[in-house]
This record gives C-alpha cells, sequence and structure tokens, in this order.
C-alpha cells in the first residue's frame, strides 16, 4: 500500500485562516483562541485584526451625540473610510505574515468589505470597485464563516455593551454573507453554541500535520522538571 507523502516542513500548514461572519458572531474571540492554539501546538501563528474603523468611529459618534459612524462622517464616505482601512489592514498583516513565515489568523478578511457593502444596501459599483482593490490579496487557505443566529448576535453586542447592532442589519448581513460567490467555499461553522464548542468545531476543521510546524519560534522551556505532556504538535528541535 502506498503511504501518503511526508508533510514537508514549513509547507503543508495553511498561510492565511480567516474567521469571518456578522457582528457578535464571535470572531475575535475564535481568532484569539485559535492563534493561541496554534502557537501552544509548535505553530508560529499571529492574531491579527482587520478592522475597518467602524466600532472607533461609533464610539467618536456617541461621544460627539451623534447616531453612529454614518450619521458622524456620512454613509458613503463611511463606505470608502472602511474599505481603505481594512485594505490596509489586511495588507500589513500579510506583509508581516510574509516576513515571519507565520500562520496568519485574520479577524475578518475581504468578503467581510463584500458583505458589509451588501448589508449596507451600497452601490453594486462600490462592491466592484472593493473587488478591484482586495482582489489583490491571496485567498485564504481556509475561511471559516461563524454562522450565528442574529437574535444571539444581537444579545451577545448588547451583553458586551460597547457598541449597538440594530436586529435588522444582523438580518441583512447573515444574507449578505449567504450571497456572496465565495460563500460555496467557507467553511461554515455553527456559532450558536459555547466559546468551547466552536473552537473544538474550528479545530477539527483545521488538521495540520505536526510535522508542518516552523522550528522557529523560540519558546521558554522551564527551567526545571519535565515539559508538560498535552499530546499537542511540538516544535522539532534545529
Ligand atoms: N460562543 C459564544 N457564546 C457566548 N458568548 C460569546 C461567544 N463567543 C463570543 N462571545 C461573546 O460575545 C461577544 C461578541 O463576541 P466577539 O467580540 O468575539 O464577536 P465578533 O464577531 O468579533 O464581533 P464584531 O464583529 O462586532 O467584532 C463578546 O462579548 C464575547 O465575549
Ligand atoms: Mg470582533
Amino acid at each position: 500500500m502506498a503511504l501518503p507523502p511526508p508533510a514537508r516542513p514549513g509547507r503543508d500548514r495553511p498561510r492565511i485562516v480567516a474567521l469571518v461572519g456578522i457582528d457578535g458572531s464571535g470572531k475575535t474571540t475564535q481568532a484569539h483562541r485559535l492563534a493561541a492554539d496554534l502557537a501552544e501546538r509548535g505553530f508560529r501563528a499571529s492574531y491579527r485584526r482587520n478592522a475597518g474603523g467602524r466600532h472607533w468611529f461609533g464610539r467618536l459618534a456617541s461621544r460627539l451625540g451623534r447616531r453612529d459612524a454614518e450619521d458622524l462622517i456620512g454613509r458613503r464616505p463611511m463606505f470608502v473610510v472602511e474599505s481603505l482601512l481594512r485594505w490596509l489592514a489586511i495588507l500589513r498583516a500579510l506583509l508581516r505574515r510574509a516576513a515571519t513565515g507565520e500562520i496568519a489568523v485574520m479577524d475578518r478578511y475581504a468578503v467581510c468589505q463584500y458583505a458589509s457593502l451588501r448589508a449596507r444596501g451600497a452601490r453594486p459599483a462600490a462592491e466592484r470597485r472593493a473587488r478591484l482593490a482586495y482582489g489583490l490579496f491571496p485567498r485564504p487557505d481556509v475561511t471559516f464563516l461563524l454562522a450565528v443566529d442574529a437574535k444571539v448576535a444581537y444579545e451577545r453586542i448588547e451583553r458586551r455593551g460597547y457598541d449597538h447592532e440594530e436586529i435588522g442589519f444582523l438580518y441583512a448581513a447573515t444574507e449578505a454573507y449567504r450571497s456572496l460567490p465565495e460563500y460555496a467555499g467557507f467553511v461554515v461553522i455553527d456559532a450558536n453554541g459555547t466559546p468551547d464548542q466552536v473552537a473544538a468545531a474550528i479545530r477539527a476543521h483545521l488538521t495540520i500535520p505536526e510535522s508542518a510546524a516552523l522550528p522557529s519560534v523560540p519558546r521558554p522551556r522551564p527551567a526545571v522538571g519535565p515539559a508538560a505532556g498535552t499530546g499537542t504538535a511540538r516544535l522539532p528541535k534545529r
């Protein structure tokens, strides 16, 4: 029986893992967890936040007595600002990835911008322009869509307490993600469960041979006693 080819160190691991989904679906929570989990298993991995500035402008707006970011700077200018800021954030994350060889765990990616434009009723030309600009970026090796009931997401955002989303917008955003041509390529994760359940579902879909770990993360060793036997991937010795 032919054996599968051996994993080539550093080549059989993903380069870009994206977590996408509506506000409150748990992207930030899970992207942090995934990056930490990968690092724990011996992979060089970093969490990368690809924000579009809406939260920041939203907070500024409420301080200035405005309803939200669009009320503050205008609807179309906010589309432009969000598209530009997210584009720059992704570019920065990709450049850092290229320099380090890390697995970039992306909290949002290009598709989030397309979904945002669709959900907010931007004209098709706006999405076409965004696709031209974001089309320069490589497709992630895997894109996890955290699929959550809009009402669950709404309650999480309310509990989180630092911003607010209309339930109608969360429904529109859910539809927007489903309508994207990229949707068929997403790994859809049921994100209604507990953080542990969601993390386990993500991990189950992200199988990376342990031999693909890059021997490049100098991790501190305990001064005394054996290393904990976790059963997870370990860094090969140089
Ligand atoms: N599976 C979960 N069950 C319950 N609460 C969760 C779960 N995942 C995340 N949360 C909590 O829900 C809130 C929203 O989660 P998080 O900020 O990770 O979502 P997000 O998708 O990054 O949202 P946004 O798009 O607004 O940045 C946070 O307060 C977080 O602690
Ligand atoms: Mg977030």
